[in-house]
């Protein structure tokens, strides 16, 4: 067994705020180290990714951590159909938005998952970097090239991944764009309480190699952002 040290940013350690006794839920947890990261600080924790293969890691985790966790296998789509347990705390975090090919159904996954009385947690990329993206795929940091507006899906056939520069991916891809706007009009339309919406000028990590993104960099435009809604 070891111990390990939450891994959490800053930012949405501190917006997020005392979990200790919660229970918390993460949404599309990749192999779980936020997942844990928050049981490490007290929550009772459980992941939902659509990847076996993410959650096998996640799992193996677990066991190494001695964590109590449950990590459920399910597209996100179809949570309202598979998950009966309700959560104090409804979390997400970078890299969840261009997943989801239905905004106003993820909202209101969102408040299907929590209690009453509980709130959901995003931080994520700021759609306005969606402006950098230019309708053959590539990104011009720093410059508009595409629409901020645009509603078609992306496809990619032999995606990269910014976790190894060598990797192609043999399959078609999609993600999705969706507006701030639109982001925040689904979680008023699923009947939830916008407690605030932060917007920051660094964006997550430096690995994303399209965007050529400097540690932290501060930049004069939102590059991520936070949401916090409560389950009236
Ligand atoms: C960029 S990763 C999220 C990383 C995570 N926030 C972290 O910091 O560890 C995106 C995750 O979303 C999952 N995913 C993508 N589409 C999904 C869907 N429709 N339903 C559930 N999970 C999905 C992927 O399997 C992947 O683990």
């Amino acid at each position: 067994m070891f111990k390990g040290t939450p891994l959490l940013n800053e930012v949405i350690q501190s917006e997020v705020g005392d979990v200790k006794g919660k229970s918390l839920v993460h949404l599309l947890c990749h192999i779980g180290t936020d997942t844990l990261s928050w049981a490490l600080l007290g929550a009772k924790v459980s992941g939902i990714d659509i990847s076996p293969e993410s959650l096998k890691y996640a799992r193996h985790l677990a066991e190494q951590m001695d964590i109590d966790a449950n990590f459920i296998e399910s597209d996100i789509m179809e949570v309202m159909e598979r998950v009966h347990e309700k959560y104090d705390i409804v979390f997400a975090s970078t890299g969840i938005l261009c997943w989801l090919p239905d905004i106003q159904r993820f909202a209101k996954t969102v408040r299907y998952l929590l209690k009453d009385g509980g709130f959901f947690y995003l931080h994520d990329g700021h759609p306005f970097r969606h402006v950098m993206n230019a309708e053959d795929g590539t990104t011009h940091p720093n410059q508009i090239v595409g629409n901020y507006f645009r509603k078609q899906v992306w496809q990619y056939d032999n995606m990269g991944d910014y976790t190894d520069p060598n990797l192609l991916i043999p399959e078609k891809s999609y993600e999705w764009d969706w507006t701030l706007g639109e982001i925040v009009t689904a979680f008023c339309e699923a009947g939830m309480r916008i407690e605030f919406l932060h917007e920051y000028p660094q964006y997550f990590y430096s690995g994303y190699t399209p965007y050529d993104v400097e540690d932290n960099k501060i930049e004069r435009y939102p590059c991520t952002f936070s949401l916090k809604a409560s389950a009236r």
